[in-house]
């Protein structure tokens, strides 16, 4: 009798998509259900760096194929190329033709997040796996069954890095990952950008301690600061709440409740003209003994990392992102200098316009080789800053030993 009562509940709790019934009538499986771990790649050369999840997609002739996915935390819906003729447009698409339906359904509007054009895709339930190294594999659907994804002709891949073959959208949409794998798993997703692209970072999809060599006793997750996590009406992206943007003594204080969105897909952070302004002004006060250089667009301070035949270590103060809560992310010269060419480094925020909306904009490059946690379960988000001073990075993770976590 309980068990039927019990049935007919997750039944109900399905049908509902309410996902917060199916975590918590799902809470006993929780713990049975590792996390999903699966290497990120970091792609330059294109226009803009951009950063790929490896997976699984098919099963051919007894071995697995696997697929490099787009990481995108504000797409709406998983997508991938595949074999069908449907039109690609250069214009955004109209907020009212977005996919909006649960079920396979006639084709529908995505954005390719790199261009923002338009394009069409046929949703269908698809079968990913996501790869563990040492040979392990999980089906990523809820039930060991089937994820709700869109397929689009390749020419939808217009921008894409070389062989990124589709989108994983990672937001808070009904149609994106998380939502569809979190009645086994708590919503919890973590990134590891790598800032190189020979070596591997790793996300992580699911509650678990996690470990970075060669601190293999000690869990990233314990030195991780948060602040609370937001969604914003416009958007199934990321939100966090920056009150002040501090460089060694000058604070730029912010209008209250300035809401800052954390993208996967803008490679450097954008800060709306009057912020942007002020901390450029700021930085140039605490930079005044570096040698400048002519700037490089799309970046307006830069300096000289090579002066008459010497390479300046270039060092230069931090800028403490002071977030709601009162904690600060810390952004050191890794995570704010970029090196353009052998001679000159600049400062990689940009000037977003007068206008832009969200003020700010948290891209890639400050991400890099820092933990941060997408906590949907506990409405936060968590952040290490930069791993580097702790004598780790993204790219220490011993794909090897997944099994051993579990
Ligand atoms: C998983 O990926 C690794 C590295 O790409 C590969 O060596 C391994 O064979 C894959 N495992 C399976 C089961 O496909
Ligand atoms: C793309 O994939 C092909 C076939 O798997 C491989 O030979 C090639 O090296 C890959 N290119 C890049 C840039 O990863
Ligand atoms: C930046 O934040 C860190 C961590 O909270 C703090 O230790 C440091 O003093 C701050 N630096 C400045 C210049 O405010
Ligand atoms: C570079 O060398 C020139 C000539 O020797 C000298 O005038 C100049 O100050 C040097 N610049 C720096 C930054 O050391
Ligand atoms: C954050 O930095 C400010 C100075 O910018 C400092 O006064 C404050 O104590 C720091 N907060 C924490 C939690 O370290
Ligand atoms: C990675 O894990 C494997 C399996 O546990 C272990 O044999 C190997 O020594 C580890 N690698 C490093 C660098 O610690």
């Amino acid at each position: 009798m309980f068990h039927l009562i019990q049935l007919i509940v997750m039944v109900l709790a399905f049908i509902s998509h309410d996902h917060e019934a199916v975590a918590t009538l799902w809470q006993p499986t929780l713990e049975s259900y590792p996390p999903l771990i699966a290497p990120i790649t970091k792609h330059t050369g294109a226009a803009q760096d951009l950063y790929s999840v490896e997976i699984m997609t098919d099963w051919v002739n007894g071995q697995y194929v696997h697929s490099d996915f787009l990481i995108d935390t504000d797409a709406r819906l998983v997508w991938h190329e595949c074999i069908v003729q449907l039109p690609i447009s250069t214009e955004k698409c109209p907020i009212d033709t977005l996919c909006n339906t649960y079920v396979p359904s006639p084709p529908c509007n995505v954005e390719n997040p790199v261009t923002g054009g338009c394009l069409q895709v046929k949703t269908s339930y698809d079968e990913f796996t996501v790869n563990l190294s040492n040979g392990r594999h999980i089906l990523a659907g809820v039930h060991d069954a089937s994820l709700i994804a869109g397929c689009a002709p390749s020419s939808a891949l217009v921008s894409f890095p070389k062989n990124v073959t589709g989108v994983m959208a990672l937001s808070r949409s009904p149609y994106a990952y998380p939502a569809q794998v979190t009645g086994i798993r708590k919503n919890i997703l973590a990134l590891c950008l790598p800032s190189t692209t020979s070596a591997r970072g790793v996300l992580l999809f699911g509650e678990s301690p996690f470990y970075l060599l060669p601190h293999s006793d000690v869990d990233v997750t314990s030195l991780l600061s948060y602040t609370p996590l937001y969604t914003h009406p416009e958007s199934f992206g990321y939100f966090i709440v920056v009150n002040a943007i501090v460089i060694k003594k000058r604070s730029t204080g912010l209008p209250m409740n300035t809401k800052a969105k954390l993208s996967t897909i803008d490679p450097y952070t954008t800060l709306r003209t009057d912020i942007y302004n002020r901390v450029v002004q700021s930085f140039t006060k605490v930079t005044k003994q570096i040698p400048g250089a002519m700037p490089v667009p799309p970046f307006s301070l830069c300096f000289r990392t090579f002066t008459n035949g010497t390479k300046i270590g270039l060092k230069v103060p931090d800028i403490n992102l002071s977030l709601e809560g009162g904690k600060n992310w810390t952004i050191s010269t890794l995570n704010s200098i970029k090196q353009i060419t052998k001679d000159v480094a600049c400062l990689a925020f940009l000037d977003g316009g007068a206008k832009s909306e969200p003020a700010i904009v948290i891209g890639t490059f400050q991400f890099q080789d820092n933990f941060i946690v997408f906590d949907a379960e506990n409405a936060r988000f968590g952040f290490s800053s930069s791993l580097l001073p702790k004598k780790t990075s993204c790219s220490n993770f011993n794909f090897t030993q997944t099994s051993d976590m579990y």
